[in-house]
């Protein structure tokens, strides 16, 4: 893992980080020192563990300490948002963010996990949601995300399906409400009858995740157009059993890690205003997870 004492820090060493509790099963400091060694940046990326009592006091740090920009994981992904200046538009209608920029003292929240998703849809499996008929399983943290994001980019309708439908309901109101996009709410029970005309089907529940790897969102994968892409942002493992039983389908896949570098590359490039070097960052999440 790149460190520090192989990049050597300055007096002008410029500090990037991310806050959580718990922080260190982050993948977060290894994926963004190997982008920043990649770039040969005089800068360093720390985990830092706040915990909720230390939250206002860590982001009041974060401006007296000029650190430059900070990731925000759990718990703090809602709250923190109290205690900053301004919200990107696409984070205020998430209701969450994941990333700090500061801009000599000014604090912006963005969230980039719906755009790290889009960018891994685009660029790794070469599709884009407009005009096409997506379906969201579940309706938590991640599926608030995508969904905005991807009703934001003009598909034809979105169905989210989770196993509580009131959650269901209440997202797919709001994100039809909030871009005009054309939504349908249902549980996992109702799903099978959408599946026949779904284009992009994309598990954002915790089912396969490890350790639980034999679980699986509760699909019918022989319904699906051929043409379908059945895309999981689980990303331990690789590939989960819901996207090894698509591909034995014939179906095309697109695993999680993808999501995850994209939202650590939109992250360091709205702190650093350059292209990120997402390759690098890919390997490192690839060492760092010992998978394949
Ligand atoms: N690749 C990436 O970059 C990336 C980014 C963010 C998150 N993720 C992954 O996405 C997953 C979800 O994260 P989140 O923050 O959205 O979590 P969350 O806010 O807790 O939401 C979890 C969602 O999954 C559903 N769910 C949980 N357990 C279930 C089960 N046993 N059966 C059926 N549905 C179940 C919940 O349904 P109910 O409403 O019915 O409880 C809810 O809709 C995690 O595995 C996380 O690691 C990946």
């Amino acid at each position: 893992m790149p460190n520090c004492s192989s990049r050597g820090l300055t007096g002008t060493t410029l500090v990037l980080g991310v806050i959580g509790d718990p922080i260190g099963h982050s993948l977060s400091p290894a994926m963004q020192n190997a982008a920043l060694e990649a770039l040969a940046r005089d800068s360093i990326y720390v985990p830092f563990q706040v915990g909720p009592r230390q939250l206002r006091e860590a982001i009041g740090g974060v401006r007296a300490l000029g650190i430059r920009g900070i990731n925000v994981t759990i718990p703090h992904k809602i709250e923190v948002m109290k205690y900053i200046d301004e919200i990107d538009p696409v984070a205020k209608l998430v209701g969450a963010i994941n990333t700090i920029s500061n801009i000599d003292g000014r604090l912006i929240g963005y969230n980039t996990d719906g755009i790290g998703f889009l960018r891994s849809l685009t660029e790794e499996a070469g599709r884009h949601p407009r005009g096409q008929l997506v379906t969201v399983l579940g309706a938590g943290g991640a599926a608030r995300a995508i969904g905005f994001q991807l009703a934001l980019s003009s598909p034809k309708c979105m169905v989210i399906a989770n196993r509580n439908k009131n959650r269901a309901q209440a997202l797919a109101g709001e994100i039809q409400v909030e871009t005009g996009c054309k939504t349908i709410a249902t549980g996992f029970d109702g799903l099978r009858a959408y599946l026949p005309a779904t284009d992009i089907l994309i598990n954002t529940t915790p089912l396969g995740m490890y350790p639980n790897v034999a679980s699986a969102p509760p699909v019918e994968e022989e319904l699906l157009p051929s043409t379908a892409l059945v895309c999981d942002i689980v990303y331990n493992p690789g590939e989960t059993v819901f996207l090894r039983k698509a591909k034995e389908a014939g179906l095309a896949t697109l695993p999680g890690l993808g999501m995850l570098a994209y939202q650590g590359a939109a992250a360091l490039e709205i702190w650093l205003g350059v292209q990120a070097p997402v390759t690098a960052m890919k390997t490192a999440l690839i060492k760092q997870l010992g998978i394949s």
